[in-house]
């Protein structure tokens, strides 16, 4: 096994303020021994990872759902996208026509997301805006933010969050997306199944859509990177017994296959793949998302996640793929035989996408014609060339802080699916 030293670079006042997904650099410098980079990674993710740590890992079979073990909701997750929003406290867009704050939908790494009113629209539309600090922030992260609009734009699926608009507030760059009510996955695994996880069949019907969404995403060439239970929302809370559409959302680590290849370790340390923690130069992206979604559907069945943070030995045990399967589960061995062919450390070995999408517990109850879906939707046209300038301009101009004589800087992507103008331009009637 190759042996790495494991270094924070520029992102480190990310980690120091204890966020959740922190960027690794894994510099390929030899350290002499296994044991150095497993006590060096741990390390390293031990203080960001107690906000992340996935709370069932501890949860005593019976606990109330969605209640955290301590009876505290970790920092990282206030308010929390419980599918409701939190009294307003800052009003962001105080200075903002078009648009009405409404709530707090959620803090992430990096920035806050607020839910909005667009009051353009007739009846006026719901939406979710993302909110990512002006100067310094974007000239830090100007890769990241412009990456992340780019290729979230270009991804047009009911199984993705679609971005609408990127507008300059005075003091924030503003990303209006399609607003999903049903609060994220994380929430949803904890309050809707036995124990803090999800029976079989429900666990399946995430898992297939996340799969017909990735598969999008993979044959649009871009790989999103930090799949996790907190970046897939749902569009309703499944309480009225209808089964939620899933929503991926936070492309902010999107690499597209036209940019170099995958080098840096990103993401959030449980749900890295191996050769990601091992630092590989020039790994396959998308087999790392297909790990990633290992993790998840790992997570949703067994209420834990099969790499514990708080484990000792982490970055060892991910790379090794030493991960036990919880006795007290039942899982059908089909369920088993796909999740231990995805969760497989050599990338190769690993199960790919065209390998899921036949295996026989995928097909199980998916909806006739899902898996033509992608094939109709690829066919649609990629965002123009022109509209790509255009962001690249307003994310340029947001590394400098407004003032007043500053224009309006907007740039209104593609409707959202099923929300499309007619030919005259004016907004659809409901
Ligand atoms: N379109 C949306 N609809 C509803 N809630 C959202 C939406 N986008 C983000 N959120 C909430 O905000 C949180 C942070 O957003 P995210 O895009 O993941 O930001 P970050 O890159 O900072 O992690 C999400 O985990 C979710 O709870
Ligand atoms: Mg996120």
């Amino acid at each position: 096994m190759n042996i790495y030293e494991i270094v924070i670079g520029a992102d480190r006042d990310l980690v120091s303020r204890g966020h959740v997904s922190l960027v690794w650099r894994l510099s390929g410098v030899s350290l002499g021994s296994a044991a150095a980079i497993e006590a060096r990674a741990v390390r390293l993710i031990h203080p960001p990872m107690v906000d992340v740590a996935m709370p069932h890992t501890q949860m005593p079979q019976g606990q109330i759902q969605g209640q955290m073990p301590s009876g505290q909701v970790p920092q990282n997750r206030k308010p929390g996208n419980l599918g409701t929003t939190a009294p307003v406290t800052t009003n962001y867009l105080a200075d903002c026509r078009h648009f009405m704050q409404v709530g707090e939908l959620g803090h992430g790494t990096f920035g806050v997301v607020v839910k909005a009113i667009d009051l353009r629209e007739r009846p006026p539309r719901e939406v979710a805006i993302k909110l990512l600090s002006r100067g310094n922030f974007i000239k830090q992260y100007k890769t990241y933010v412009k990456r992340e609009i780019d290729n979230q734009s270009r991804l047009r699926h009911p199984l993705i969050v679609s971005i609408q608009e990127v507008f300059l507030t005075k003091s924030h760059l503003a990303i209006v997306m399609e607003y999903a009510r049903g609060g994220d996955l994380f929430n949803y695994t904890m309050r809707h199944g036995p124990h803090g996880r999800l029976i079989e069949q429900q666990a399946r019907w995430i898992f297939q859509q996340l799969i017909i969404g990735l598969d999008y995403c993979h044959r649009r060439g871009v790989a999103n990177r930090d799949l996790k239970l907190e970046n897939l929302l749902l569009d309703h809370d499944g309480k009225d017994g209808i089964r939620p559409l899933l929503k991926i959302c936070d492309f902010g680590y999107s690499k597209h296959d036209r940019s170099s290849s995958a080098k840096s370790g990103v993401g959030t340390p449980v749900y890295m793949a191996p050769e990601v923690i091992l630092g590989d130069n020039h790994y396959n992206a998308k087999k790392a998302d297909i790990w990633s979604c290992g993790v998840i559907l790992y997570s949703m069945l067994f209420g834990k996640y099969p790499f514990n943070a708080k484990e000792p030995r982490l970055a060892r045990r991910i790379v090794a793929a030493q991960y036990t399967l919880p006795a007290n589960v039942a899982v059908s061995p089909d369920c088993l035989d796909m999740l231990t062919k995805v969760l497989v450390a050599e990338p190769a070995q690993r199960m790919g996408m065209e390998d899921i999408k036949c295996h026989p517990w995928f097909l199980e109850g998916l909806p006739p014609g899902a898996l033509d879906m992608n094939e109709f939707l690829l066919k649609g046209m990629e965002p123009q060339a022109s509209c790509q300038r255009k962001v690249e301009l307003v994310v340029d101009q947001a590394q400098r802080m407004g003032n007043p004589q500053e224009g309006l800087w907007a740039c209104r992507l593609l409707e959202p699916i099923g929300q499309s103008r007619p030919a005259n331009g004016q907004p659809r009637k409901a």
